[in-house]
């Protein structure tokens, strides 16, 4: 499939097929976060990479998402802005934190659909109760949890959303100028 097309099929999911992923598989899918761009090249993102059943249940529970758990694994990406700080001021570097984690999170998310694997990136989670169950330094801010599998059946655990048409979001040239 080319990119194009992995872009417009993957969808949020959040249940899935008890099938395993092979390891070399989710190895180029961390892979593929760690190529992504990274503002200063710095990449100070990091991967806690969970299979165990009674974490990936207390996850889903953490996280609000129930059947996130179904995951055979579910990534946790956690930063660390003080990394940044090597070359940028504090208020970049917690926007570059933000910036570089999600633009690792999209390859994860692509990389993961050209797999023929669904996903969700959920950022809402209780950072402290994550840090908790997973022993991550207080130093380190919790940036997205991400379940990934194969899809369970047709559609399951898909939301459905509503785009908005390209034009009405295009401007040429100028503000005032939408696209038609
Ligand atoms: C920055 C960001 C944060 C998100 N956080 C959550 C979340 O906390 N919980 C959740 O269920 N989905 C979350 N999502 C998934 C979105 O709800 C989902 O991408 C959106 O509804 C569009 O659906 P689609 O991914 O299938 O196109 C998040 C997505 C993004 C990009």
């Amino acid at each position: 499939m080319g990119l194009y097309d992995v872009i417009k099929n993957r969808k949020t999911m959040y249940s899935f097929s008890p099938k395993q992923v092979k390891e070399e598989t989710i190895i180029d899918i961390l892979d593929s976060a760690r190529l992504a761009p990274a503002a200063g090249g710095v990449h100070e993102y990091e991967f806690v990479v969970i299979t165990e059943p009674k974490k990936k249940e207390e996850i889903s529970k953490i996280c609000l998402t129930p059947n996130i758990n179904s995951a055979p694994f579910i990534i946790v990406i956690i930063c660390n802005p003080s990394k940044l700080r090597t070359i940028f001021d504090e208020e970049d570097s917690a926007t570059f934190c933000i910036e570089n984690a999600a633009i690792a999170i999209e390859n994860i998310l692509l990389f993961a659909a050209e797999q023929g694997l669904g996903s969700a990136w959920i950022a809402t989670t209780q950072q402290e109760q994550m840090r908790s169950l997973l022993g991550i330094p207080n130093n380190y801010i919790i940036r997205g949890v991400i379940p990934i599998g194969y899809p369970s059946d047709a559609g399951a655990g898909i939301i459905q959303t509503s785009l908005p048409q390209l034009k009405e979001i295009t401007h040429i040239e100028s503000f005032n100028n939408k696209a038609v």
